[in-house]
């Protein structure tokens, strides 16, 4: 049989902030992670503000090729994809344009910062084969992937009311400085833009598009540092509280916010229907809670309760790590590799050390030494 060639994808990737680091992580990685692959992608080429800074991020990232006119890598017969990491006041310009070019494009929430400017978008004609999309990451959380299954099976029935989330605290650090993210001009909204763009994706993917909403937003310190250092008011939502009702009749309410002390980054949220119910919180991103209100509920409570469904690292289709590694087992792997590398590259001292080895060792061999002898206490060595 012939064996299929991969088709091979060269993304051109706008933007290097935190969201183009990720991605170029992300599509460098894939291959550890899945496979066998019906592609083969590379980020060919990079478009920051300057040539200097795209250089220097193609030289540290092996990125062949380096500008800082996006029409040079939208107009590059070699690019196949445009992913499009830039701020959100950059993605309607970048968005025609790569659309119009017939490039795959990928564009990081939110789509625009107008209506008027996503209509225009979501009505330009693609090509035969064009394939273009949002990056609303949350949907392919393991416990968001499971969640949808539950409710597709019907496990909840009619979903009746739902919650959701998604909370951050650096709004509260009034030393620091405004970003572009709280500038409206720049962002298009505030924090509703920023983190509830996630959350209302999520809840209208598992509950259904809401149709009617109110709303209230809030600014908890007006006044803080700009970007260049002077005093700036603020003009966009630091939290966010809304109220909104589904096709299918589901009333329930969003929050989201960077006035949370104490959240670090916590999406989640809670949907009840007639027979069950779901709670997920991206803190313990293990984890899918799921109650059966079709369980016997005697005696003394019978089964009912929420049940811990294990998601972890269930992704279908992954082959590495584990199915059952938990959020987070590589990243030990990531910073223990960081750690001896950095001694290795300064020559000094690395801890677990091979004496720290030896320790292990003679519990070990005297834990199999006092099982042979039935279970008598026996001295771990010393170590020197
Ligand atoms: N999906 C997620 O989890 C997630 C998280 C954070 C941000 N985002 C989204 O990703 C996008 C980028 O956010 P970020 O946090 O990476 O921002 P960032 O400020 O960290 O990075 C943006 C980068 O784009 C560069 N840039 C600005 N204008 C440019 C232009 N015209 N051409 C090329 N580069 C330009 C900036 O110099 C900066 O390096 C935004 O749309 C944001 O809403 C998504």
């Amino acid at each position: 049989m012939m064996e299929q060639q991969a088709k091979k994808l060269r993304i051109g990737l706008l933007g290097f902030g935190s969201m183009g680091r990720t991605h170029t992580w992300a599509v460098q990685n894939i291959p550890f992670f899945y496979g066998p692959l019906p592609f083969s992608a590379q980020v060919s080429g990079v478009c920051t503000t300057t040539v200097e800074k795209s250089e220097c991020v193609a030289a540290e990232f092996s990125i062949p090729y380096a500008t800082a006119s996006e029409d040079d890598l939208i107009n590059d017969s070699d690019i196949d994809v445009i992913d499009i990491c830039t701020p959100n006041n950059c993605h309607f310009e970048t968005l025609k344009k790569a659309i119009r070019a017939g490039k795959h494009v990928l564009c990081e929430k939110p789509l625009c910062t107008t209506v008027t400017e996503a209509e225009e978008i979501a009505a330009l004609p693609l090509q035969a084969g064009q394939v273009c999309g949002m990056v609303f990451n949350n949907r392919w959380l393991t416990p968001v992937l499971r969640a949808k299954q539950l409710i597709s099976e019907g496990r909840l029935g009619k979903i009746l009311t739902f919650h959701g989330y998604y909370l951050h605290s650096s709004a509260t650090d009034t030393a620091r400085r405004a970003g572009w993210k709280q500038d409206k001009t720049v962002c298009g909204g505030g924090v509703l833009f920023d983190l509830g763009s996630h959350i209302i994706d999520t809840l209208g993917a598992l509950c259904g598009p809401m149709i009617e909403v109110s709303g209230m937003s809030q600014i908890g310190y007006p006044v803080r540092t700009g970007r260049n250092g002077d005093t700036w008011q603020t003009n966009a939502d630091e939290s966010f509280y809304l109220m909104g009702k589904t096709a299918d009749g589901a009333c329930g309410t969003v929050t989201v916010g960077k006035l949370q002390v104490g959240t670090n980054d916590d999406f989640g949220f809670e949907i009840y229907g007639e027979k069950g119910a779901l709670r997920f919180s991206l803190m313990e991103p293990n984890w899918l809670y799921y109650y059966d209100n079709t369980a016997p509920d005697s005696p003394i409570g019978g089964e009912r309760g929420f049940t811990r469904l294990e998601c972890v690292g269930r992704y279908p289709g992954l082959i590495f790590p584990s199915v059952k590694a938990p959020a987070g087992w590589l990243y030990g792997h990531l910073a223990s590799m960081h750690a001896f590398l950095s001694a290795a590259a300064t020559g000094t001292e690395f801890h677990p050390s091979l004496a720290d080895g030896l320790y292990v060792q003679r519990v070990m061999d005297a834990a199999y030494r006092s099982d042979e002898n039935r279970g008598v206490r026996t001295e771990v060595l010393p170590c020197s």
